[in-house]
């Protein structure tokens, strides 16, 4: 197609775009293949090139697609005298040849090609007048479901031929929201976002596009453009989950079984099913039709209700849209028997339980869905086993399984244990159920006495402790050995010293009455004993114990002739040990149960010190006694009968003599070897400790010390260190080489006071080595065979000492004043 009109500005330029080799002139030059480019549509008789003629080449010819368009003057001036048309030829193929004079040809053909450039000359055109098209709801958004299509005739690789889509207008428009789009390069129409959410056939089912095409890519204001109606319906979207489906369980038709169905909205799709609770068994399928089966039979018991989705994919394994969920409900069938709540059901029952009483619950169990009448349970009692004392003796509630007692309280000695078959129905299974009630005991027996007197015992008084003197039996009737019938025995009456004891035999409830304390005919001689048998536990509250649970029997003590009894086995007395002969110190009773008259006598008075006075147990003593002596002095006095028999008890008579103070102070010992060395250097000093044989008092000693002869004070002092010792101290030097025996005063302080003079022998000798050169008497230590020695030594020593003390005389008579001066006397007390 040619149009002449819009050729605007372009057309006036005379462009000559050339190209190839002939570069002698830009619009002239020899004979040789060239190329030219030319815009079509321009204004004809254009010039396009000048060939030059050489010799004898006169002449030229134009052969090839000239389409009457190019023509080429003999002068070689190639010329159109038409404009051109590029959606008519393109590229015109030109053939070019030189001939001379005689038309013969001397040079080419050589090749001209010309191209025809393409000017915006053509409008886009819709291949169609009006496009139809329809869209599922819920269409995955930019997916095209239906394609306008324009053309134009310019070159597509220009932009005169580049077409862009756009919808101009969408109707009905709502809220201005697009639900439509378009592809502005292939015109491909989808939904938007929008639009695949809200787009409802039951709405709106159907949509006018206006979509207009534009070619110059729509960049510029000299496009041309184009438009076409595109009606749309909106078609129900059929990619919707299903109804929930219900399967019966357990059904014996042959599998699969289709259940339910979906469908993609377009034929073509891959179904799948895809199970997200990850069941251990999945038993459903889907086929390339969309249908869904059942493969095995479910079972409501071990699940309910699956949930699973189908999902719907392209043949690239993409997915076409949301997976739908499939509801699989199970439907319950009566396919579960009742069951039991254990093998053995075993119920307590108290035996005084009343009549109308609950003794439990049987509570049956049954898999089938609850609350429907698969699972309703009925209970019927089918057995019971012993029929003691009568069948019949339960009763179950029809629906709630609780047993009841209907005829009687149930007593232990009839049966212990009743066994109860119980059957359990649903509306087509029955179930036997066991039940096992045991009959507890309680205590509502009493013990009952084999008889209520035991009649009358004679027993002599000197029964041994330990006999039995009397076997008892009452009998329970509770459940045996437990606290409801063990007996515990009880003496209530006729027994106030506890004479007597029960021992019972747990086993056999028997009980032996048995001596603990002798019997004494002189106390009680008849006791009229009452027994009483109870239970441990307490009886239940309206049963007592009665008349039967006593009895009675009655003890007659035989009198024997028995010896005197002292009222004490021992009796103590205290007396000074200073009292007088013939005082009387204690007296000892006995008296004989038979009344006979006792005398009394001793035995073990090995002193000699005491008396009893054979009639009336009086004891005096007959000496002085000492209680340095015998501080506690033991004799047995003994009772015998006067007349008759004449048997005898012994009992202890325990004196205790109480000290006075009858012992003066002594030396603690025999002070032999004390000495001063002599002569004596300077005043000296020796201890000595005294001591006391009468009772030390909790005060200690305290004892008093003093010089024997007061003419002694010149020379000696006595000083008193503490109760016990005390010092002994020259006040000079001046004594002799001799013993002196120093009288020493020693108090007791006691009450009444005692004292003693003791003498205590200091020797003055001549010391070796600290020690008496010439000792005085028998050393302590020096061993008895010396003793001979001693006596020898001793002599000599006697006779040395006279001679001494005559020298000694002879010396003080020469000089007495230098005697008195001297004052280089060493003094030692001798190690003791
Ligand atoms: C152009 O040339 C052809 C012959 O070459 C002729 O038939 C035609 O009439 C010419 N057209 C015009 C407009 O001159
Ligand atoms: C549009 O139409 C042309 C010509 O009929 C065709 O070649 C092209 O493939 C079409 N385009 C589409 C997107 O259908
Ligand atoms: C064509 O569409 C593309 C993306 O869809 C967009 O980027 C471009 O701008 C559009 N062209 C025109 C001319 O609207
Ligand atoms: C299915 O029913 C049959 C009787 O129809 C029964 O024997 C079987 O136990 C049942 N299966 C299940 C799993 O309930
Ligand atoms: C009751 O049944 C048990 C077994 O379950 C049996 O040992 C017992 O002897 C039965 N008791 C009576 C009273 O039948
Ligand atoms: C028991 O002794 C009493 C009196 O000592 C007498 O009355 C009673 O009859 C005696 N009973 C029997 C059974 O001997
Ligand atoms: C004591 O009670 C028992 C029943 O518990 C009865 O059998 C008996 O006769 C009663 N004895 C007396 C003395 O009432
Ligand atoms: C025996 O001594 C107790 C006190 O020891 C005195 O009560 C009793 O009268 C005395 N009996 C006689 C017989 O002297
Ligand atoms: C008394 O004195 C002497 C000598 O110092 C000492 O051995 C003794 O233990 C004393 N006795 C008491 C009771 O302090």
């Amino acid at each position: 197609m040619t149009t002449q009109a819009q050729l605007h500005c372009l057309c006036l330029l005379t462009l000559y775009l050339t190209t190839g080799y002939g570069q002698e002139g830009k619009f002239s030059g020899p004979l040789k293949p060239m190329e030219f480019s030319i815009f079509e549509g321009q204004e004809p008789s254009q010039p396009i090139f000048q060939f030059k003629a050489n010799p004898p080449a006169v002449t030229f010819k134009l052969t090839g697609e000239t389409d009457g368009i190019f023509q080429i003057q003999p002068d070689g001036l190639l010329y159109h005298n038409k404009s051109l048309d590029r959606e008519t030829r393109a590229v015109h193929r030109l053939q070019v040849s030189a001939l001379d004079a005689q038309g013969n040809t001397v040079e080419g053909p050589v090749p001209v090609t010309i191209e025809v450039k393409d000017i915006n000359d053509n409008r886009p055109v819709f291949l169609q007048q009006h496009y139809e098209g329809s869209v599922r709801q819920n269409s995955r958004p930019g997916k095209p479901f239906i394609y306008v299509n324009a053309t134009d005739l310019d070159d597509p690789a220009t932009l005169n031929g580049q077409l862009i889509y756009q919808i101009i207008m969408q109707l009905p428009k709502v809220n201005n929201v697009m639900y439509f789009q378009i592809n502005n390069q292939t015109g491909g129409i989808s939904l938007t976002p929008q639009g695949s959410q809200e787009l409802d056939p039951l709405k709106n089912p159907s949509y006018k596009l206006l979509v207009s095409v534009e070619d110059m890519g729509g960049l510029s204001e000299h496009s041309f453009t184009d438009s076409v109606h595109v009606d749309i319906t909106v078609k129900e979207n059929i990619w919707k989950p299903p109804e929930p489906v219900e399967i019966e369980e357990n059904s014996t038709e042959p599998y699969p079984i289709k259940i339910t169905q979906v469908q993609w909205n377009d034929p073509g799709a891959l179904y799948s099913l895809v199970d997200k609770e990850n069941t251990p068994r999945f038993p459903f399928s889907i086929d390339q039709k969309g249908d869904i089966y059942v493969t095995q039979p479910l079972d409501r018991e071990e699940k309910d209700a699956y949930v699973f989705y189908a999902v719907a994919r392209d043949e690239q394994g993409k997915s076409l849209s949301i997976p739908l969920k499939i509801q699989v409900k199970v439907k319950d069938i009566n396919d579960n028997p009742p069951t039991c709540p254990s093998p053995v059901t075993v119920l307590e029952v108290q035996e005084n339980e009343q009549i109308g009483s609950s003794i439990g619950t049987v509570t049956a169990h049954d898999l089938d869905e609850q609350d429907t009448i698969n699972s309703v349970l009925e209970y019927r009692i089918v057995d019971q086993t012993p029929k003691v004392p009568q069948d019949g003796l339960f009763l179950v509630q029809e629906y709630s399984g609780i047993l009841q007692l209907v005829v009687q309280s149930l007593r232990k000695w009839d049966t212990p244990q009743y066994n109860l078959t119980i059957e359990v129905s649903d509306k087509d299974f029955k179930t036997l159920c066991f039940v096992q009630i045991n009959v507890i005991d309680i205590n509502d027996q009493i013990p009952i006495f084999e008889k209520s007197d035991y009649g009358n015992l004679t027993f002599p008084e000197d029964t041994a402790v330990g006999s039995v003197i009397l076997t008892i039996q009452a009998t329970d009737a509770d459940e045996p050995h437990t606290g409801s019938s063990k007996i515990l025995y009880r003496i209530t009456q006729g027994d106030s010293e506890g004479r007597l004891e029960i021992e019972t035999d747990p086993q056999t409830n028997t009980g032996y009455i048995k001596l603990k304390k002798p019997l004494d005919f002189e106390t009680v001689a008849i006791h009229n004993i009452v027994v009483q048998a109870e239970n441990p536990e307490p009886l239940v509250p309206g049963v007592q114990y009665n008349a039967s649970s006593s009895a009675t029997f009655r003890l007659m003590v035989t009198d024997v002739n028995e010896a005197p009894q002292f009222f004490q086995q021992v009796s103590e007395a205290k007396v000074s040990e200073a009292v007088a002969k013939g005082t009387k110190v204690g007296n000892m009773t006995a008296k004989d149960p038979e009344g006979l008259d006792v005398s009394y006598s001793l035995r073990g008075d090995k002193r000699g010190w005491l008396r009893i006075d054979p009639a009336t147990g009086e004891i005096f003593s007959v000496a002085l006694l000492d209680r340095e002596a015998e501080s506690l002095y033991r004799v047995q006095v003994v009772a015998t009968e006067v007349g008759g028999s004449y048997l005898s008890s012994t009992a202890q008579f325990h004196l205790t003599l109480t000290d006075v103070n009858d012992n003066p102070p002594r030396l603690v010992k025999e002070y032999t070897g004390l000495f001063f060395c002599y002569p004596p250097k300077a005043p000296g000093s020796l201890i000595f400790e005294a001591t006391d044989d009468d009772e030390l008092t909790f005060r200690g000693r305290h004892f008093t010390f003093s010089l024997g002869s007061e003419s002694l004070q010149k020379d000696w002092e006595v000083s008193k260190i503490n109760g016990t010792h005390a010092r002994l101290s020259t006040k000079h030097t001046g004594f002799e080489e001799r013993v002196y025996n120093i009288p020493i005063r020693i108090g007791d302080g006691g009450r009444p006071p005692l004292e003693r003079t003791v003498s205590l022998p200091v020797t003055f000798c001549k010391c070796v080595e600290n020690r008496c050169f010439q000792p005085a008497a028998r050393m302590p230590g020096i061993p008895p065979v010396g003793m001979a020695v001693g006596i020898l030594l001793a002599t000599f020593l006697v006779i040395g000492i006279i001679l001494a003390v005559m020298f000694f005389r002879m010396k003080r008579d020469k000089g007495q004043h230098n005697a008195e001066s001297s004052q280089a006397s060493e003094t030692k007390p001798l190690r003791n």
